[in-house]
């Protein structure tokens, strides 16, 4: 249904070419397209003419700018960027674009819209202070884009249950789902990640809504062909990503937000969080239990119990009495410890709580539209909140990280910072959740802004200010942080994990699309809670969570008070040895998981994606969402509902390994076994997987790496490694090895050229484990016939090993015939 209220924009009147832009003004309001890069166009459409100044908070890095050619053509006029063409018409303000081979995209179905939204539009109604803001945060503004009848919706940030998103409303408001009293409207969670990717059989294009205020995406849910896109804050603003690939859509999305940052090594090891580990003596035999039991682990996380009554940056004197032992102490056991830090700081003041006291002397806190201070309860009772938007208090706020960085603590872990606010003390009866008012004024003097519009930048922002703030204090470290809630961009500062989950096979499986979504939009680092976070979990359920688990890029186990202990060896020994086998191959999968970290680094490439990312011509494969891709080689087929043993598992094209056997397997679609403990395992031929040895924590040195070589089509991989802890890695102390396979007519050639960069890795065996279909016939290492190789009938592969001296290397294998029948 038209809506009779909405103004559009009219004829155009004019427009001017600048070298990288084209700027029109229609009858109503003003559009302006900038060529942000060949591949990228950045549209902007002003109902009042005034385009909104840029933020220093933008998630956007400034780029160079391209080029952009326009002309005129009839009615329209034509737009040209390199990689991306447009076409404007001049009767409605409607823009058509194409990508470079002249395939159409992101067409509208007519001009920018736009009226004054009442209240009881928008997710806000139920707030203590419905009330919109007057001017720009009233002013919504919509458009119209058509849906082609084969194209699927994928990306959106955190969502639930689906990965592709058509037929559905959703919102872009970061919210705390689980806080009493929330209405989570159109599944918007702890965070906003306002873009998508779009996919039909010849063409992926992106479409990053660059708004931070509250907005919202229908994909064809009110009008099965139609995406609207609509925003508050009175300006559309858009970034349009050319593709013409999934890869290329991250690629172009992370080169504007900013590539995630790479984790240290530990982090990507094993964590165990429980809340709450309740005293030194907890902790410590945790870690002794760990190593008792000989499973590895990198991170112990402390949540709000080690605080003094829950005031941030303290901590509690009696359970936790010497801060700097507790953490030397799991240091010596090569074991980190991450530490919680919540937004909300105890409204204690004049009592000698330094956070308190300097954050008002420093006007650090958020005061309310009428200027006292804004407070709200969390854990610690009535707590004020730093305004992150001021740069001085994001700085401040960094700073009072010291304290535990010199206790020696490893990593932040920011919490309820949406912020989860309720409106009275927890256990008092009817509490409900609180919101900082829409009309409240952030960024100080000096960049003024309202909650309305800055709201979804608050965990953001904290978690930058944590990043930042170690960076600071511990300048040859790198930092780590975890967060609860984000924006696009977040991960250029910090990992994320999904919020509270439940112990349920349902949100076992929702974790599939749910991380897959969170790489589509740039932000690889992610994980859930391992086990689940509310209810009881059960022997069963935590197997095929944590053999899931051990492929999550962010690998942690955590569970909330009161329920049943979810350490690996909780559930009896049959689930131990799974737990620990699990978290065995974890370890050894860590070099592959650590260089799909420097690729995404590099490229935004995520680690844990759905198959449409590596296979976007086969459209079959683009709604899967129980089978995801770990790098480009590994796929695995995680079991999600209960009592079952086999799985049944699609193949893309080309040809497959099973992982533990190195035996091939296909054509799919086939029935794997899947007892528990072992989901299936696929590897692509042509891969040449890089495993380390088992190690107890990542402490422990890399002796052996165990090059996995998968043949049956040529392949080549760079194995990229640094020192797993320092920035050094910027200045290029990373080295990298390139690995190649390539089918000969009798047989497969392995070569590995000489390391280049300028880190060292610690001495190490090199071993070549060639799955092969019979013993070889002759091997010849760097020229010579060499007889040092051992023929392995289980696995079917020969093994050859040296020691890794960084020179280049050449090992030709010629093919025996087989004795018996190939499997
Ligand atoms: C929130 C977090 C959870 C944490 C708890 C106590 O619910 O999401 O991970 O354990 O607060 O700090």
């Amino acid at each position: 249904m038209p809506d009779p209220e909405l103004q559009t924009c009219g004829l155009v009147a004019s427009w001017e070419a600048e070298p990288h832009a084209l700027v029109v003004r229609h009858a109503e309001g003003l559009t302006r397209i900038d060529a942000v890069a060949r591949d990228i166009l950045r549209v902007r459409f002003s109902p009042s003419g005034a385009l909104a100044p840029q933020r220093s908070w933008d998630p956007v890095a400034a780029l160079p700018p391209a080029p952009l050619r326009i002309s005129e053509a009839g009615e329209a006029l034509r737009l040209d960027g390199g990689a991306i063409q447009a076409v404007l018409d001049r009767g409605t303000g409607a823009l058509a674009c194409f990508d470079s081979r002249g395939l159409p995209f992101a067409h509208d179905l007519g001009g920018p819209a736009w009226r004054e939204l009442d209240v009881r539009e928008t997710p806000f109604e139920h707030t203590p202070e419905p009330e919109l803001p007057p001017g720009r945060a009233r002013m919504g503004v919509f458009l119209d884009k058509l849906i082609p009848p084969d194209e699927g919706y994928f990306g959106f940030g955190q969502r639930t249950v689906r990965l592709d998103r058509r037929h559905s409303r959703l919102g872009n408001w970061n919210l705390d789902p689980c806080a009493p009293g929330v209405r989570q409207e159109h599944d918007n969670r702890y965070q906003t990640h306002p873009c998508f990717l779009a996919l039909r059989p010849d063409i992926a294009w992106g479409l990053y809504l660059h708004s931070t205020w509250y907005s919202r995406f229908d994909v064809g849910a009110g009008r099965s062909q139609v995406l609207t896109l609509f925003t508050l804050g009175g300006e559309l603003d858009y970034y349009l990503l050319a593709g013409p690939t999934p890869a290329a859509v991250v690629e172009q999305l992370t080169r504007l937000t900013g590539r995630p940052a790479l984790p240290p090594l530990w982090a990507m090891g094993y964590h165990q969080s429980r809340w709450s580990y309740g005293s030194d003596a907890e902790v410590q035999a945790l870690a002794r239990a760990f190593r008792e039991r000989g499973i590895p682990l990198d991170a112990i996380h402390l949540d709000i119990d080690y605080m003094d009554g829950f005031r941030v940056f303290t901590w509690d004197r009696e359970r936790f009495p010497d801060p700097v032992h507790t953490v030397d102490q799991l240091h010596g056991q090569g074991v980190r410890a991450v530490a919680i830090i919540d937004p909300g700081v105890k409204k204690e003041l004049g009592d000698g709580y330094t956070p308190a006291d300097e954050g008002v002397a420093g006007g650090h806190f958020i005061a309310g539209p009428d200027g006292t201070l804004f407070s709200g309860w969390v854990w610690p009772g009535e707590a004020l909140f730093p305004d992150f938007c001021r740069p001085e208090t994001s700085r401040w706020w960094g700073d009072q990280h010291r304290g535990l960085l010199d206790a020696g603590v490893d990593g932040i872990w920011c919490d309820m910072n949406e912020p989860a606010i309720v409106d009275r003390p927890f256990p008092v009866r009817g509490v409900r959740n609180k919101s900082i008012p829409l009309a409240t004024r952030l960024g100080g003097s000096a960049e003024p802004a309202l909650e309305a519009e800055t709201h979804n930048l608050y965990g953001h922002l904290m978690a930058r200010a944590a990043t930042e703030g170690q960076a600071r204090l511990r300048p040859n470290r790198r930092p780590w942080t975890l967060t609860r809630s984000g924006h696009l961009g977040t991960h250029r500062w910090a990992v994320s994990w999904m919020g509270d989950n439940r112990s349920s096979w349902e949100d076992l499986g929702t974790s599939l699309p749910q991380l897959a979504s969170m790489g589509l939009c740039g932000s690889p680092h992610v994980g859930v809670d391992i086990g689940g976070f509310f209810d009881n979990c059960f022997g069963e359920l935590f197997a095929r969570w944590i053999e899931l688990g051990t492929f999550y890029p962010f690998m942690r186990c955590h569970t909330a008070l009161g329920t049943h202990p979810q350490q690996p060896w909780s559930f009896g020994p049959g689930i131990e040895a799974i737990a620990r086998a699990a978290i065995e191959l974890r370890y050894r999968l860590l070099p592959y998981l650590y260089t799909l970290a420097h690729r995404a680094h590099r490229t935004g490439e995520p680690l844990l994606r759905p198959l449409l990312y590596d296979f976007p011509d086969q459209t079959d494969l683009h709604q899967i969402e129980d089978q995801v891709m770990i790098g480009p080689c590994l796929m695995i087929a995680p079991v999600c509902r209960p009592g079952v043993r086999r799985r049944l598992v699609e193949l893309p094209a080309g040809s497959w390994h099973d992982f533990r056997t190195g035996a091939p397997v296909g054509p799919g679609p086939l029935v794997l076994p899947a007892p528990l403990g072992q989901i299936p395992i696929l590897v692509r031929a042509g891969s040449i997987l890089t495993l380390g040895n088992v190690r107890r924590t990542t402490a422990e040195p890399l002796t052996e790496l165990t090059l996995l070589v998968y043949p049956g089509a040529a392949g080549v991989w760079t194995l990229i490694e640094d020192d797993g802890e320092t920035p050094a890695h910027q200045e290029g102390a990373v080295a990298e090895t390139d690995l190649r396979i390539e089918p000969t007519g009798d047989g497969v050639t392995f070569t590995q050229a000489a390391r280049s960069g300028g880190f060292l890795p610690h001495p190490r065996t090199l071993l070549l484990r060639v799955h092969l279909e019979a013993p070889p016939a002759a091997v010849r290492l760097d020229g010579q016939e060499t007889r040092g190789w051992h023929w392995d009938p289980q696995q079917r592969a020969i093994e050859l090993s040296w020691a890794d001296d960084g020179k280049a290397h050449e090992v030709m294998i010629q093919e025996g015939r087989p004795r018996d029948p190939p499997r």
